[in-house]
């Protein structure tokens, strides 16, 4: 199947796209793009479409975790090693205490642009009201608030490009050469975590494991996947002139892929039926996501999954669900029960981010580590309920020492957020923050597991 052409896409009128300028400079990013290396392998996408095929026939749990937002300036060895860190002591909680496999995917090496609620921002600078294109992501503009940062720049797709190449390039060399084997559980746990309760718990697990490994090692056993862990990158593939370059056609199956990261996704704003974004989608293999909020009906849903996934193949389409802590009691058994009667093959996973934000008295865009729980919680609660399996989560978290979410055992308020807010968009989990809620996704899993 070929895929459309860019032009075609526009013509049906893709939504939340910036507007470019300089058309000349962005056919010339666009034609460059076109002819860059892919960053992922057709091959690599389709074992992670097995991976969440386990997913959707219950076998294995989806953890999905990164920034809300990349940015250039956070491509840098530290930030990324942290994040695949925390990732790691995550999937290891999960894993050992949730006695099932985690299927890790990064939210990372692509997540560089961003749906936003109005195409302008307005501030007040120096007592004057000054109104700006928003902020799109780093692949579209600056979020630097002046005109010139402002305007969407087509080189940014070529750094957006050269900054996912270095991520993965860098997330490949850890998790194969030796950083990620389980017999480093314990270095993983370092600095301020080791001091938090979470990081203690964390520390008796890992002891636990360790003795595990001593028991394997002294009977003989010494499997290969111990050493490495399977990690794939993923984004919400949303700028056209991004995706569209990045898609190639595999030599091996001659099937149009996106070779910009392993799994892409479509978000609550642009996953209309007749859209731009689902037309795309359609005619790429990847397995893909889609998000859907309260808004979205049953039949919705099901349109989606018959555009999506005609062949119904296990792996090929997951729904990401994002209620809010208040409403996903109410509003996911309707969805999950009309598409499980249909015999629709699809994972479940759940972001208890979006449908939680919320400013601060004190002006930050933030959400509460409670309702995060709660909604993880009342997911896991209507999956029992129908007996269906509550395929995995997806998390806005980073590997520092943040102060952007409310709560926690570390008890953050609204004043606690001012002192490291650093998110360009949504509020992420800090490092103590994402490892309790490993803890606490663990004993749900331990619930549900058979
Ligand atoms: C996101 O995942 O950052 C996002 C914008 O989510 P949604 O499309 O669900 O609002
Ligand atoms: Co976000």
């Amino acid at each position: 199947m070929s895929i459309p052409t860019l032009e075609s896409l526009h013509a049906i009128g893709a939504l939340q796209q910036p507007t470019y300028p300089d058309r000349g400079a962005l056919d010339d990013a666009v034609a460059r793009l076109r002819t860059m290396p892919p960053l992922v392998f057709a091959g690599e996408c389709d074992d992670l479409t097995d991976k969440l095929a386990a997913v959707t026939r219950g076998e294995a749990f989806l953890l999905q975790g990164g920034d809300c937002a990349e940015t250039f300036a956070e491509v840098t060895a530290d930030n990324v090693r942290n994040k695949l860190r925390v990732l790691l002591q995550m999937a290891v909680v999960m894993t050992y205490a949730g006695s099932v496999p985690v299927v890790k995917l990064g939210r990372l090496a692509g997540q560089y642009a961003k749906p936003r609620s109005s195409d302008e921002e307005t501030r007040v600078v120096d007592g004057q009201e000054v109104t700006l294109p928003a902020y799109r992501g780093d692949v579209v503009n600056g979020f630097e608030f002046t005109p010139e940062a402002r305007i969407p720049d087509p080189k940014r797709l070529l750094d957006a490009y050269n900054a996912s190449a270095a991520t993965l390039n860098l997330v490949r060399a850890f998790v194969t050469g030796g950083y990620a084997d389980l017999r480093q559980v314990h270095t993983w746990n370092t600095d301020f975590v080791k001091t938090s309760p979470a990081g203690q718990r964390y520390e008796q697990l890992a002891g636990e494991i360790d003795k595990a490994l001593s028991f394997m090692k002294a009977i003989g056993a010494d499997p290969e996947e111990l050493r490495r862990v399977d990690f794939h990158s993923s984004h919400e593939a949303l700028l056209m002139e991004y995706e569209h370059a990045m898609t190639r056609v595999d030599s091996r199956t001659e099937q149009p892929y996106n070779v910009s990261g392993h799994f892409v996704w479509i978000g609550e704003r642009t996953r209309q039926l007749d859209g731009a974004h689902v037309e795309y989608f359609r005619h790429i293999r990847n397995p893909i996501g889609v998000k859907l909020g309260p808004t979205a009906t049953a039949d919705d849903a099901l349109a989606l999954a018959a555009q999506l996934n005609p062949e119904n193949t296990p792996g090929r389409l997951t729904f990401i669900t994002r209620f809010g802590a208040d409403k996903v009691r109410e509003g996911l058994p309707g969805l999950v029960e009309k598409v499980t009667a249909e015999g629709v093959q699809v994972a479940w996973v759940c972001d208890p981010m979006h449908g939680n934000t919320f400013t601060s008295s004190t002006g930050y865009k933030t959400r509460r580590f409670d309702d995060v729980v709660g909604e993880v919680q009342g997911f896991f609660d209507v999956h029992r309920s129908l007996g269906t399996w509550p395929g995995g989560i997806l998390v806005e978290m980073t590997g520092d020492d943040v102060t952007e979410c409310i709560g926690g055992g570390e008890e953050l308020d609204e004043h606690g957020l001012a002192h490291r807010y650093e998110s360009v968009v949504d509020p992420r989990l800090n490092r103590v923050q994402s490892l309790e809620l490993a803890f606490q996704v663990a004993d749900m899993l331990r619930a549900v597991s058979p």
